[in-house]
């Protein structure tokens, strides 16, 4: 059977790590009859392109940081609050929620194939909630181009301290935007020439993209049913790397935890967080181009596996992975760049 979505009036306390502290990440909830069936944006609405962080104008960074600013000044217990977004994060991965009928197993969207579905309702949600607060309904998140060498350093948008758009939570070293990102790095800079960085970032890409993604479970992760617990052997090709790494290598290792990036329950606080899961949804789009056999799977199981999320209007809206396979039916693409990685390796 498909996973189920949680229900929301047995939330409970998350846990840090598996022995550590609890924090509480609950979303407000106000009973079971305001949920609705998630229906899909009207075709007439104009397509949000997202762009590329780096190739951002200035009227852009002003209206994005305009948005975050104005969900950063909702009272914490409005759903669209910037607190309540990133506590969705923590709530579904932190095992918040147990899953229903399964009291001794919690939910987990990580390590297996409902873990692209998932964030990409998740970024969904974050953006209208967005476009919704500035007015903007063309309004698109911008997405980290970690895969091509001018994304490859951690977006300039965010590294101004006094924007909305930054968090002063993260590794200082890698803060500076001239400081390459390795993008299998693992909790230790080594620094290595520009071109040899830029060279084992593209091998690493094609490997997971290409070489080592010919298979459907390969990229998306191992299937997860009802009442199945999460192991992290059964991540994708790109979950595992460079998703984790970005994740941790972003996170300040000075904190207990790896704050903000480097622990699920708090990498939500950080807006890159959603920069970040931008370019990984990007990257399940531009896998179903590379080749026939890449297509989404067919199975129940994952196709009527479902979540909850606030909508812009407050809605609590029931999704399922059905809903949400093809982008541009949601209404939002993706601004073409290079692919370098695409023939890195022969
Ligand atoms: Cu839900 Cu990048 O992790």
């Amino acid at each position: 059977d498909p996973i189920q979505p949680p229900d929301l009036t047995k939330c409970g306390p998350a846990s840090v790590t598996t022995t550590g502290p609890t924090v509480q990440c609950c979303p407000p909830f106000k009973g079971p009859d305001n949920i609705i069936d998630f229906k899909l944006p009207s075709p007439r609405e104009r397509v949000r392109t997202r762009p590329a962080a780096h190739l951002v104008d200035k009227a852009y960074i002003k209206k994005y940081e305009r948005a975050i600013q104005l969900m950063r000044s909702l009272p914490d217990d409005d759903p669209r609050s910037f607190k309540q977004q990133a506590d969705v994060h923590c709530a579904y991965c932190n095992g918040a929620y147990d899953q229903i009928g399964f009291p001794e197993t919690g939910l987990q969207v990580h390590f297996s194939w409902i873990f692209f579905p998932f964030h990409r309702l998740y970024l969904y949600f974050f953006e209208r909630i967005l476009g919704k607060l500035i007015d903007d309904p063309t309004f698109a998140l911008p997405y980290w181009n970690w895969d091509s060498p001018p994304g490859m350093n951690m977006p300039a948008i965010f590294t101004d301290p006094n924007s909305p758009l930054y968090d002063p939570i993260r590794n200082p070293t890698h803060s500076d935007p001239s400081f390459m990102l390795d993008l299998d790095w693992s909790r230790e800079d080594i620094v290595v020439s520009p071109e040899e960085q830029i060279k084992s970032n593209l091998n690493l890409m094609n490997t997971q993209m290409v070489s080592g993604a010919k298979k459907r479970t390969l990229f998306f992760g191992t299937p997860l049913k009802a009442g199945d617990a999460a192991a992290n052997t059964g991540q994708g090709s790109i979950e595992r790397s460079p998703h984790m790494n970005i994740h941790i290598w972003t996170g300040d290792p000075k904190q207990a935890h790896t704050e903000d990036m480097g622990n699920f329950y708090s990498a939500g606080r950080d807006p890159i967080f959603y920069c970040h899961h931008a370019n990984v949804d990007r990257m399940w789009d531009l896998w179903k181009t590379l080749g026939p056999r890449r297509t989404d799977f067919t199975d129940p199981d994952w196709l009527e596996a479902a979540f909850v999320f606030y909508d812009e209007d407050k809605n609590l809206v029931r999704c399922k992975v059905k809903d949400c396979l093809d982008s541009r039916k949601l209404n939002y693409d993706y601004q073409k760049v290079p692919l370098p990685w695409l023939d890195t390796k022969r």
